[in-house]
């Protein structure tokens, strides 16, 4: 009789809980299910808040703080979520404590930066990003969530969607570039990959997007700095990704350290309720990143940790991630009134019905199956797609024609400080990756089954960083003697990454040096690149007869350029931002305005430096192949549409080299007039077609009213009539233009 009356009392609670309170417009879906009312109803409220509450291990570190004691929380009931706690063995240990020790026994759930592998080490996203291959950076989301969800983890805070225009931002390497229509696509591919069609199989995680919002646009790209942009910049370049993510189904977002319009994101109503639950309806949870409540007090909007704790649940912060201020801080506000118990109960149940949903409360070890694990990590399969995604993702920046290597006996020098190292090729935010199983490029060049047509010989001649050129007259020497050089130089992984910006991205220590020095012997040099962001290579372009940017490509590295520098694939990979010539050009990004005073070398009241010219050394989507790509004229089947009407843009692309070859076929607009200034271009379509030598392939584009849409004066979202210009090429410098109108 008793339990039916609290069911009954539950159930009235949730009627009242879920009718509008004081006008507050019901936003998303918030389920209710009664396994889940008659759990809430039997919580204390410090059983409430620690389902509110996530904490790291002491396994790993990836902020400020590290929290002992953790298992003692989980006995009380302090905290419902930990992260980087992974392995079979350890979530099992973890999860016992919790369903054999504390009062409720609610399941735990684990969560981990899965950003581009687990295990299995795929492309750095930038990397990834520069493939414009969805389907391969789909199935690279996938298999590393596969790997992590066969490890006891439920939960990976990823993607990372924060567009970025700031190469000396270290976190350019996690995201997508600097596109938003770009970026908003691979969101998507990522949320598709990690979570699938149902994120509680036991190959699929919990999808975070981060970092909201506008994370990528720190003043003078230094991390963690303040963002100051319109909201027209805001809503039209850095928005669109989250919610693409959102869309696309992702089931929780993190919240960003930065403030926006004076705000910071964790304590920020307008970010987290108006937007994210009002406009795009969100039903998942919002949790914060490491620390960022406390961190209120820091910029200033809070007093302390209790009104730090109070500004982020009355904001919209479901999870408090390693503040402990939900746990510790908050029952004040709850006995004051400052916070109202309908919040508290919100977000417990938006936690608790996600548990649900991934089964934990049927089988809290549904993720620990030892055997899984074992055949899962680091499978022939998985290392397969890893070396796939790693081929797709190398740019070709120069090609004097020596690559591919000429099938013929020669003597390779292979030099450089990343030439045969390992531990660097898993980059930033590698989870459980491993440089020791990693295929260094020279381990690649010399196992491949083309290495028999030649010799090899490998030095480093110098460091990564540091002024030492005592190894140059040896390796000067060896070149002397050798047929050609593959000199590998760039970065240390550390270089790019959570709190690594820098002011100067050029290549560090004496590498540019060594090339120079053996740019003199006149032997051709193959040089690659191994770096975590956009760096100037001005002189490495100049000094090099072919130059690979490989980023850091994982687990198998040295295979994929291998098959690319012997010419078993032909480079595909278009990049995903701007390189600039300069720092000083900083930012510089494609899709810029075109101003009142548009650049005009011959008139000097035109918009442009003195020492340097306007445009960025590569260009947004540029890459070269060993073949090249002949590009029609852009034909639409009339010149005038309604605006409801779908816009057809076919274009003929012809191989006209020697090589089988993929193109990433681009397809931008501009909007000539209009109520407010628009870009000089925007890329609004993309194909990655295989074409084969001396053939023709017709690309076609359908244009909706979707990709007209601008926000006028008012910030709404309308379409303008007018005429437009739509590109298509090979990278965003193309001007191979059609003109359409729109009525
Ligand atoms: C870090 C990062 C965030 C990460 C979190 C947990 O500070 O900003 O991207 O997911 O903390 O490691």
């Amino acid at each position: 009789m008793r339990d039916r009356i609290v069911i009954i009392m539950t159930m009235i609670t949730v009627l009242v809980a879920c009718s509008p309170k004081n006008g507050e417009k019901i936003t998303g879906k918030t389920k209710t299910d009664p396994f889940i009312e008659q759990l809430m109803a039997k919580m204390t409220l410090d059983e409430k808040l620690g389902q509110m509450t996530l904490y790291t291990t002491d396994w790993e570190s990836t902020g400020p703080t590290i929290r002992s004691g953790y298992q003692d929380d989980i006995r009380l009931g302090r905290c419902g979520a930990l992260f980087n706690s992974h392995t079979v063995e350890f979530t099992t240990l973890l999860q016992k404590i919790a369903m054999e020790e504390s009062r409720l026994k609610i399941p735990l759930l684990f969560g981990y930066d899965v950003i581009h592998g687990y295990k299995t080490m795929f492309p750095i996203p930038l990397g990834e990003a520069a493939s414009w291959d969805l389907a391969a950076i789909e199935n690279s989301a996938y298999i590393m969530s596969k790997e992590a969800a066969a490890s006891g983890l439920h939960w990976t805070f990823a993607p990372m969607v924060d567009i970025t225009r700031e190469p000396r931002w270290g976190r350019v390497m996690e995201g997508a570039g600097e596109d938003t229509y770009l970026g908003s696509r691979i969101a998507e591919a990522r949320v598709r990959g990690i979570q699938g069609e149902n994120f509680a199989k036991a190959d699929r995680l919990l999808a975070c997007v981060k970092h909201f919002a506008a994370y990528g646009a720190p003043i003078a790209g230094r991390d963690y700095n303040s963002v100051e942009i319109s909201e027209r910049v805001f809503r039209e370049t850095y928005l669109p990704p989250y919610e693409a993510a959102i869309k696309a189904g992702a089931k929780t977002v993190m919240t960003s350290f930065n403030d926006y319009n004076g705000v910071p994101a964790s304590g920020n109503k307008y970010l987290l309720t108006d937007i994210l639950r009002n406009e795009w309806g969100f039903n998942g949870y919002v949790v914060t990143d490491y620390t960022s409540i406390n961190e209120m007090v820091n910029h200033g909007v809070a007093k302390n940790q209790t009104d730090a704790g109070i500004m982020a649940v009355n904001a919209g912060v479901d999870m408090d991630m390693q503040s402990a201020a939900f746990q510790e801080k908050i029952k004040a506000g709850i006995n004051d009134g400052r916070v109202k118990m309908e919040k508290i109960d919100a977000s417990v149940r938006r936690i608790l019905m996600l548990k649900k949903e991934l089964g934990l409360f049927e089988n809290p070890y549904r993720f620990s199956d030892k055997k899984r694990e074992t055949t899962t990590i680091m499978a022939k399969e998985n290392l397969d797609a890893s070396k796939d995604m790693a081929k797709k993702s190398v740019v070709l920046l120069k090609n004097s024609g020596i690559l591919p290597l000429a099938k013929k006996p020669m003597k390779i020098l292979v030099a450089g400080p990343l030439a045969d190292d390992k531990n660097n090729l898993i980059g930033a935010w590698s989870a459980s990756g491993e440089g020791r199983h990693c295929v260094s490029l020279y381990e690649g060049l010399r196992q491949h089954p083309a290495a028999g047509n030649y010799s090899f010989e490998h030095i480093k001649g110098c460091e990564i960083e540091g002024n030492d050129q005592t190894q140059f007259s040896i390796i000067l020497e060896k070149a002397k003697t050798s047929d050609i050089i593959i000199l590998a130089i760039g970065e240390h992984k550390d270089m790019s990454g959570e709190a690594a910006s820098k002011s100067v991205i050029r290549i560090p220590g004496v590498q540019e040096d060594l090339l120079k020095a053996l740019k003199s012997t006149g032997k051709p040099i193959v040089t690659v690149i191994m770096n975590g962001r956009p760096l100037i290579l001005n002189d490495v372009h100049s000094n090099s007869d072919a130059l690979l940017e490989a980023w850091w490509l994982g687990t198998q590295s040295g295979n994929a350029l291998a098959d690319i520098i012997y010419g078993d694939y032909n480079p595909s990979g278009k990049l995903p931002i701007s390189y600039p010539r300069n720092e000083g050009q900083i930012p510089i990004y494609y899709n810029h305005k075109n101003t009142g005073r548009p650049l005009n070398p011959n008139d000097k009241y035109t918009t442009k430096y003195l020492d340097v010219p306007n445009t960025p050394f590569y260009p947004f989507g540029f890459g070269l192949s060993y073949t090249t790509f002949t590009y029609g004229v852009p034909t639409v089947a009339k010149s005038t549409f309604s605006s409801q009407e779908p816009i057809t843009v076919s274009i003929d692309v012809r191989n006209t080299g020697n090589f089988d070859g993929e193109e990433v076929v681009q397809l931008y607009i501009r909007d000539l007039v209009a109520s407010v200034t628009r870009p000089v271009k925007e890329l609004r379509g993309f194909q990655k077609v295989m074409i084969k030598k001396g053939e023709t392939k017709k690309v076609t584009f359908t244009l909706t009213k979707k990709d007209f849409e601008i926000y006028n004066q008012n910030m709404e979202k309308v379409v303008e009539p007018g005429e437009f210009h739509v590109f298509v090429g090979g990278n965003s410098d193309t001007q191979n233009k059609v003109s359409v109108t729109l009525q």
